[in-house]
């Protein structure tokens, strides 16, 4: 590329350019209703653009090779290519033969390294984008498309293209990622269906019973008592899973607000102890609480603490052994304690059947249990835990589970001390 063609960028020439390539942003937002963040992406990009006007009516005459095109993408402008660089959304240019100009560093990490100069259906094989750049080269008119990876992970996203008015004009395509959208929408439509279902199976039995008992069971006493029994039973689940799912979205909804009392931890562990020794005792179990050592008060919200162990002892209660033990271990050393400093750790422990090492993973997914069976017969809505997750983020602790097959489990939370919350950060203390 010889001298002339290089630009530089001077201030009015950019102000210039921004002035098109925002207004063309706008524009864009206007007509295709996108979103703030991709319209800025596109107007960064329009200005960049712009800014290489010149640079393209002299390369236009050119041979219009592949090298050419590379050429061209490494001819922009410092300017532009601080901004394209600094975008977080893939963005890659394309001349009118459809070829990439330019592709920023999150382009490559989507589409790979070296693909400047190459035509874009070498780099983006999939056809619905490839029509939308077509498209829009014609007409003109802006465009986006939703459009997925399935290896070596799934991923999805929407493509926005964009004509940009320079002569000869350029392509402008910027792909936003959905994936964890989708991921969520998912998430959103499974816990619907899941709680319909946990619920639906309750009813239908409560709907049976009555059928039943308006019908032939109506002058058998013994059958109805016998009915009625299970339909307590069956109303029981239905509550305890409309007050789980309650109690996990108000939960939900705290998440991100730190708590503010300050709870002592043995005491929480004291008063759940005590108040599940009825059903310890129903299944000939011993509770042992072992003190390793004091533990400081923790900056949480009592209630959910509560909760968060009650739910951890009676899983122990409920999966461990007939005739066993649960210990509960105050100041445990969980497994991998780097950061044990400024933090209390209590363990639940007991020795049931474990827990398979793939199950481990899923434990705190909302409505995953080992044996379905197993769980429902217990009066388990398979929330449990995924309640426990919650409260334990909200805390901003750490739970871990260890397990072996036939030889209990073992649940650890940390959370850090009160002391640790509100003492200066590491980097402030260095700093003085
Ligand atoms: N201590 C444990 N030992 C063995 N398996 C366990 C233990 N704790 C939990 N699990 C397994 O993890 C699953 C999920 O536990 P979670 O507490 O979330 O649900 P649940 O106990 O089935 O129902 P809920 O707690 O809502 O009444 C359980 O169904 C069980 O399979
Ligand atoms: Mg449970």
């Amino acid at each position: 590329m010889n001298q002339e063609s290089k630009l530089e960028p001077g201030a009015l020439r950019v102000l210039i350019a921004a002035g098109l390539g925002f207004g063309l942003a706008a524009i864009l937002m206007l007509a295709v209703n996108i979103n703030g963040v991709i319209s800025l992406a596109i107007g960064i990009a329009a200005t960049a653009a712009v800014c290489l006007v010149p640079l393209r009516r002299r390369d236009a005459g050119g041979s219009g090779s592949a090298n050419a095109s590379a050429e061209l993408g490494s001819g922009l402008p410092a300017l532009a290519l601080a901004l394209f660089e600094h975008l977080p959304d893939p963005l890659m240019l394309l001349d009118q033969a459809e070829r990439v100009l330019f592709a920023n560093a999150p382009a490559h990490a989507v589409v790979g390294s070296g693909i400047e100069g190459k035509h874009v259906s070498a780099v983006l094989r999939t056809p619905s984008v490839l029509e939308a750049i077509q498209l829009v080269s014609r007409s003109g008119k802006p465009t986006s498309v939703g459009f997925s990876f399935h290896v070596p992970v799934e991923r999805h996203f929407e493509a926005y293209a964009a004509r940009v008015e320079t002569s000869p004009a350029l392509v402008v395509l910027v792909l936003h990622e959905v994936t964890q959208l989708k991921r969520s929408e998912q998430m959103r439509v499974d816990f619907v269906a899941n709680a319909s279902h946990e619920l639906r199976t309750p009813l239908a039995a409560v709907s049976g019973f009555i059928e039943t008992l308006k019908g032939h069971a109506r002058e058998d006493t013994k059958a109805r008592e016998k009915f009625l029994d299970i339909m307590t039973v069956e109303a029981d689940r239905m509550r305890r899973l409309i007050d789980d799912l309650l109690s996990l979205s108000r939960i939900e909804l705290n998440e991100h607000v730190p708590p503010l009392g300050e709870v002592s931890i043995e005491g929480v562990v004291r008063d759940v102890a005590g108040a599940l020794a009825p059903l310890a005792r129903a299944e000939n179990i011993t509770i042992e609480i072992e003190k390793r050592t004091e533990l400081p008060p923790v900056t949480g919200e009592r209630d959910e603490l509560i909760q968060l162990f009650q739910n951890l002892l009676h899983n122990a209660i409920k999966y461990g052994r007939t005739d066993g033990h649960v210990w509960i271990t105050l100041g445990a050393l969980p497994a991998d304690s780097r950061q044990l400093q400024d933090m209390v750790a209590v363990s639940v422990r007991d020795d049931g059947e474990g827990i398979p090492a793939e199950a481990i993973p899923r434990l705190t997914e909302r409505f995953y249990r080992v044996d379905v069976k197993r769980s429902r017969e217990k009066g388990g809505t398979g929330l449990g835990l995924a309640i426990v997750k919650h409260i334990i983020n909200r805390h901003q602790g750490r739970l871990q589970i260890e397990s072996q097959t036939g030889e209990g489990a073992t649940f650890t939370v940390t959370i850090p001390a009160a002391r640790s919350v509100v003492a200066d950060p590491p980097s402030a203390i260095a700093a003085k």
